[in-house]
């Protein structure tokens, strides 16, 4: 499939970031992985220079076994203090850097990792670089308890709220919540945003990404590849 506008592939401008996020993977230390199909291709190019790195801190289970699959050594976000760098991907960015991201539910443990990051290497395709962000259905992590009232409140913003399904039954993060994709919504203050819905009762983790916004971004263009920062 073709972004907008693209010649190459989607996967391909996925393959391109992927490749090039690893001149930013500091040899000798720990890496920051996140989790998506984007990162995938940033795994399989990081188990090319596996024996200089000590290993990564994992943001899914997803990620953890694609890791240790490829034999680079997964360590628990605790074991390590700071991270000289974090590599995810986005389902948006803007242009200072702010993010949504969840689409893959692991933002709760992606937010973890990049707050322990002294650096946020966003990689993307050119699609998901966007003026305003809310285009793309915001993934709020929640208790399953806190449902029902998380809803109403992104009613009353304006928005529409439906918890996320697979095989039938919600989905159950790898911290065993539930998400709620939230459409409708124009993300103009994605710091005041993300600090008003983070404090609702019941929200583990809103998917904007704006107190860990991205520092670099590297997106995927049929020019090759454009660093934002
Ligand atoms: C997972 C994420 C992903 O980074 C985001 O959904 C982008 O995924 P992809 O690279 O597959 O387009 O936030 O929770």
């Amino acid at each position: 499939m073709s972004t907008t506008n693209s010649v190459l592939s989607q996967d391909a401008l996925k393959t391109l970031v992927g490749l090039a996020a690893l001149k930013y993977v500091v040899p000798g230390e720990i890496v920051g992985v996140g989790t998506g199909s984007t990162v995938n291709k940033f795994i399989d190019a990081l188990a090319t220079m596996k024996d200089q790195i000590k290993g990564a801190v994992s943001s899914s289970e997803a990620s953890t076994e694609r890791l240790k699959a490829l034999g680079i050594p997964v360590f628990d976000a605790g074991e390590v203090a700071e991270l000289s760098v974090y590599i995810d991907g986005a389902d948006e960015i803007d242009s200072h850097g702010f993010m949504v991201k969840g689409g893959g539910a692991a933002l709760t443990r992606e937010k973890i990792v990049a707050a322990q990051s002294r650096r946020f290497v966003c990689i993307a395709d050119a699609s998901k670089l966007v003026q305003t962000l809310g285009k793309f259905p915001l993934p709020v992590e929640v208790i399953p308890m806190a449902t029902t009232r998380v809803i109403r409140q992104f009613a009353a913003m304006g928005g529409t709220a439906q918890v996320r399904m697979k095989n039938g039954a919600p989905l159950v993060t790898d911290n065993g919540q539930h998400i709620v994709d939230v459409t409708g919504l124009s993300i103009v203050d994605p710091l005041a945003f993300e600090s008003e819905v983070n404090q609702w009762p019941g929200v583990v983790t809103v998917g904007v990404f704006a107190h860990q916004k991205a520092n670099v971004c590297l997106l995927g263009t049929d020019e090759g590849v454009k660093t934002l920062t």
